[in-house]
């Protein structure tokens, strides 16, 4: 069973995921408008893991006694200022979730709710991941610079970088 604090910040967490998920869409539709087809392809893929991330919550939220709320989300940002932007924006935002992950670990602790603290082991990892594929994607585009030609193959590359939840390692 869970605590009810233990409950809260795991319904605080359902909330972070899915509005990462929005937050990815939202970034996914301005790529796919910019004619990034492979930068849009990742990107849609990336908000179809955060809502894998935020159902997986819920499941065990639901399956330890609690109730799993479906969140109210606030619309994200329709554009972004240029493809640098995107990739800095995702590492930022993941850098942030992954600080509030720390703090649901810290909270398991503190309540001693030692299940809740193993099953979120798989987010601790799982940011790992997250910010190191963000940081490598930030370094090629700094090697990229202006280059369109550059630019071009980023954007092909993406199309099949996979994501970090499907078990493979997060990218190539
Ligand atoms: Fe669900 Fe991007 O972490």
């Amino acid at each position: 069973m869970l605590s009810k604090k233990v409950e809260a910040a795991l319904n605080a967490q359902i909330e972070t995921e899915a509005m990462s998920s929005q937050i990815y869409l939202a970034m996914a539709s301005w790529a796919e408008v910019q004619g990034l087809g492979g930068i849009a392809a990742f990107l849609y893929r990336h908000s179809d893991e955060e809502r894998v991330h935020a159902l997986k919550l819920m499941k065990f939220v639901n399956e330890r006694g609690g109730h799993a709320v479906v969140p109210a989300l606030k619309q994200p940002a329709k554009d972004c200022k240029s493809i640098m932007d995107v990739f800095q924006t995702i590492f930022q935002h993941e850098t942030k979730v992954t600080g509030e992950i720390n703090k649901v670990v810290d909270l398991c602790l503190k309540e001693k709710d030692y299940t809740t603290h193993n099953f979120m082991q798989w987010y601790v990892s799982e940011q790992i991941e997250e910010e190191r594929l963000a940081r490598t994607l930030i370094d090629k585009l700094n090697l990229i610079g202006g280059d369109k030609g550059g630019l071009y193959l980023f954007d092909r590359d993406l199309q099949s970088v996979t994501g970090t939840s499907g078990g493979e390692g997060g990218g190539h």
